[in-house]
């Protein structure tokens, strides 16, 4: 026993000692290795961006936020969850510091530079298609088509889309598409308010409107062969939307990467995966069918009088007929227009027109005015045209007034610069990324003198600074990637508030709690009750 104890120690002893002088050393460098690399993303991460933010902090009118990683919005977001407000600090800071120009804080091992001053914003509108592009990640997991749309092509296929979109999208086609809108605006009233008092959550109800006409831009007043098909595209195309926000928002996105919700682990991802699809097909199936309806046109065209298309739907397939190929759309590229159209409509354009019904049941004063500039000038006309609603000053400068203290775009898609540049003293280099607070240039006294009260007025009397300059309010932007559907998004508008203020009188439930969010655009969250009583 004693031999065999003597044997095995004699066989382990070399081991045990050479174990015993590595591990030492084998911890050593991994603490080594460790400590390093928590050195350099420490640095990276924390230090550099604060040097780099120090540099800006000095110049005059900036606002330094040291919030590592995230940067700004992470209080955009707090404020959001903490008070119902996402643009609370916005507010509060340009009222408190009227001459700040600018915010900086760090962005990942970046700067992230929000503009608040109408000349760095000018500077940046003129610049930015040069030397910036947008920054879409954040939308990698809107549904796949809407990435192919105007607002995210890049390079030529963005100015061919551009072109085309600006030349049909335009005020012949507007014209002859306003009796559509009419129609569906009385019949929205007619469906939604039947009683004398009516009660409704605004934005539910508004968003529907808005799909609605979304969907006859496309498809026309009789594109869907029946009601359950009709019902089938909008419940797929706001339910995605709304699965979409969620997923945007959820800690796995953060954890996982944009693509997890592919793997469909989540019933909120299934059900996405399976609206997305069912969008698809829909779209598809319409694509075909209105290229087999043109082809007939043609024929009886040639056969007959001239016919020109009259949705939108049949000139993006017309234009696949151009002898251009830079110019043609495949049914990708069409549906991703389809799908930013829709999206436009049902974010922006329903969050305007809420803030609008919003804004009348506040101010029963402006509601009386309005009504009676509309019994004037709208109310004479069986028929309403582009002549009529330009000619409503007052309704103008309501809308004016609703976009300056709730702007839908109440901040720009983030820019990402791809190669140094400056604005006015800003240096930026590859990688920052910039912004503008649309919202914030509303609140500042310097610009807008009482800035949080609603006073449409301040636009025809036109004392205010701001007013008068054209970088200080600019809802739908400016430069080459401004809105193209301005000017539908306030002709419906104009559309649908005269129709209401005709027959109802616009006004709250009980004081409502508002909650102001942002996903995709800053929006009166549902519910906001509200009651239309007959006038
Ligand atoms: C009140 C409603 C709307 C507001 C406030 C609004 C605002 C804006 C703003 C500020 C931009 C520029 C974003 C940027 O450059 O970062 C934009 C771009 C765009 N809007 Fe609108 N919009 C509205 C309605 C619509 C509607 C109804 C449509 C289409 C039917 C539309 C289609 C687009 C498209 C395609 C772009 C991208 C243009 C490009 O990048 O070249 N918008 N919108």
């Amino acid at each position: 026993m004693g031999k065999i104890a003597k044997w095995l120690w004699r066989l382990v002893r070399p081991r045990i000692s050479i174990w015993m002088i590595i591990s030492p050393l084998i911890y050593f460098m991994a603490g080594t290795a460790l400590f390093l690399v928590f050195l350099t993303l420490s640095f990276k991460l924390f230090v550099r961006p604060y040097l780099l933010m120090h540099k800006l902090k000095n110049l005059p009118g900036a606002r330094a936020i040291f919030t590592p990683l995230i940067g700004v919005f992470w209080h955009f977001k707090r404020d959001e969850k903490a008070h119902d407000d996402f643009h609370l600090m916005s507010k509060k800071l340009i009222q408190e510091n009227p001459n700040m120009r600018f915010i900086v804080s760090p962005y990942k091992d970046k700067l992230q530079v929000l503009l608040y001053e109408p000349s760095l914003v000018k500077e940046f509108l003129t610049k930015e298609a040069s030397f910036t592009s947008k920054d879409p990640r954040k939308f990698k997991i809107f549904h796949k088509s809407a990435q192919k749309g105007l607002t995210f092509a890049v390079g030529d296929k963005w100015v061919n889309q551009r072109q085309f979109i600006s030349e049909t999208f335009n005020n012949e086609f507007l014209t002859g598409f306003i009796p559509t809108v009419q129609n569906t605006a009385k019949e929205w009233i007619g469906h939604n308010f039947k009683d004398d008092t009516n009660t409704a959550d605004a934005v539910k109800k508004i968003r529907w409107f808005a799909a609605k006409i979304g969907a006859k831009l496309f498809f026309g007043e009789k594109g869907f062969s029946s009601r359950d098909e009709f019902k089938d595209f909008m419940k797929a195309g706001l339910e995605t939307h709304a699965s979409w926000t969620q997923i945007k928002t959820s800690i796995w996105r953060f954890i996982f990467g944009s693509k997890f919700y592919k793997l469909g682990l989540r019933s909120i991802d299934r059900q996405f995966n399976r609206q997305s699809k069912l969008l698809d097909r829909i779209y598809g199936e319409k694509i075909e069918e209105f290229k087999k309806k043109l082809e007939e046109k043609e024929q009886a065209t040639e056969e007959s009088s001239s016919s020109s298309p009259n949705t939108l739907l049949e000139m993006f397939l017309a234009q696949n007929k151009s002898d251009n190929p830079a110019k043609q759309m495949d049914n990708a590229d069409i549906i991703g227009q389809i799908s930013t159209f829709f999206s436009a409509e049902t974010n922006a354009t329903a969050a305007f027109l809420t803030s609008a019904l919003y804004f009348l049941a506040k101010h029963k004063d402006v509601q009386h005015r309005l009504r009676k500039e509309v019994a004037e000038k709208y109310g004479k006309n069986k028929s309403v045209d582009f002549e009529t609603l330009n000619d409503m000053e007052y309704l103008d400068s309501f809308l004016k007034e609703t976009l300056r203290l709730q702007p839908p775009t109440s901040l720009l898609y983030q820019r990402k610069v791809k190669e140094s540049m400056s604005l006015v003293d800003i240096k930026l280099k590859k990688g920052d990324r910039v912004n503008v607070d649309v919202l914030g240039m509303g609140y500042n006294p310097n610009l807008f003198s009482d800035p949080t009260e609603f006073q449409p007025d301040r636009w025809i009397v036109k004392k205010d600074p701001g007013v008068n300059e054209q970088f200080a309010h600019i809802p739908f932007s400016e430069g080459s990637h401004q809105c193209p559907g301005k000017q539908f998004a306030l002709t419906q508008s104009k559309v649908l508030i005269c129709e209401l203020l005709q027959k109802f009188n616009v006004g709250f439930e009980k004081s409502p709690n508002v909650r102001l969010g942002f996903d995709f655009v800053y929006h009166i969250q549902s519910p906001l009750k509200m009651t239309f009583a007959k006038v």
